[in-house]
């Protein structure tokens, strides 16, 4: 069965064709990076129009790395959410537009749910359910007891700030390009993580939900002086830089991975499954190696940890298997959406 994947939620735009929900014959991904970088993140209507101009690039250039026609794909694979709304538009209309020319099936997918099921992708048949799903992204930052595809429940998520969008907003403070986590995690390699005493939120009451926002001031008034707002100017040394990004960097990631841990045992979970941009973030993976989890780690392929569409196809392929689809054009575009559906 091959399976075309739409994805446009946020600052990527693409287009995938996946045969039987794990063999990926394209996945090309026309990043936005470039329109946004001179405002320091995504300004949601550029986003938007920048959709409308590659959508079909994306897709030519998918169906002609997989050598294959639309006439030969079976079904197609939309994120309907969540995601900006103008983004979202832009797929799922794309994807509407073709089910309804080519009398194919057209399932929606939640774009969350399939960043942790990039990381199933190749799943050697090991793995066994119930799972905890970490999701660290530029959105999201959430803890989900995976008991199968499609079967979810929230054990917690972030307060306030993702922790993608913390790495984005303390580049920013530092002056580094957007998106700020991988200029982040290549100053952090050079500073000590030690150095300040920084660290993530507790929130009270509830012990696996995040919070960035405590940890983002602080190191504000670390860079810009006590009580300095963001447009204060910088009082520490260059020499300081990659000090502070590793003090964050550490109390950020070091918080994921501790929380991770006690849901892991709390809920009985025998694996645990990362997804979203953030993964791509190599201390996180190696404290994560290093932390002994007494339990198999699922890591989504390089390839298909930032947004993508091949994801989407993917996990659309799983939930047509298992479901089927309703009539795809009544789906609409949803800015926030509960996992699983
Ligand atoms: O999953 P993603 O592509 O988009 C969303 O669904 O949000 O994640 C993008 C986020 C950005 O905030 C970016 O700064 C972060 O992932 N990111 C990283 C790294 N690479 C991307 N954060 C830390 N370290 C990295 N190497
Ligand atoms: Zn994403």
């Amino acid at each position: 069965m091959f399976v075309l994947g739409i994805e446009s939620t946020c600052d990527e735009t693409g287009c995938a064709v996946v045969e039987s929900g794990r063999i990926i014959h394209s996945n090309v991904v026309s990043s936005q990076i470039d329109l946004h970088a001179a405002y320091g993140g995504v300004v949601p209507e550029l986003a938007c129009r920048r959709h409308i101009d590659v959508i079909i690039p994306v897709l030519d250039e998918a169906l002609h790395n997989a050598k294959i026609s639309l006439s030969a794909i079976d079904l197609i694979a939309v994120a309907h959410g969540p995601g900006l709304i103008g983004a979202l538009m832009i797929g799922l209309h794309t994807a509407k537009g073709l089910a309804l020319a080519l009398n194919k099936p057209l399932i929606g997918v939640n774009h969350i749910e399939a960043h942790l099921y990039a990381a199933l992708m190749d799943l050697p048949s090991d793995a066994t359910f119930p799972l905890l799903g970490v999701v660290v992204s530029g959105g999201h930052t959430s803890l989900i007891k995976m008991h199968s595809i499609g079967s979810y429940s929230l054990i917690g998520q972030t307060v306030d700030d993702a922790v993608g969008e913390a790495f984005d907003k303390v580049a920013k403070m530092l002056g580094l390009p957007y998106p700020g986590g991988p200029a982040i995690e290549a100053l952090a390699k050079g500073g000590d993580p030690n150095r300040f005493p920084f660290r993530a939120g507790v929130v009270k009451g509830r012990p696996f939900d995040f919070s960035y926002s405590g940890l983002k001031t602080r190191v504000l008034y670390e860079i810009k002086g006590q009580n300095s707002d963001k447009n204060a100017p910088v009082v520490i040394q260059n020499s300081d830089i990659p000090d502070i990004a590793a003090s964050f960097q550490a109390a950020a990631l070091g918080d994921v991975l501790e929380k991770s841990l006690k849901a892991c045992s709390a809920y009985g979970c025998n694996g645990t499954v990362l997804g979203g941009g953030v993964t791509n973030n190599k201390y996180l993976r190696s404290l994560f190696q290093a932390a002994d989890l007494g339990v198999p780690i699922y890591w989504p392929a390089p390839e298909l940890s930032l947004d993508n569409a091949a994801m989407i196809a993917g996990l659309g392929h799983a939930r047509y298997l298992a479901r089927g689809c309703g009539d795809g054009m009544d789906l609409s575009p949803q800015t926030r959406i509960p996992l699983g559906s």
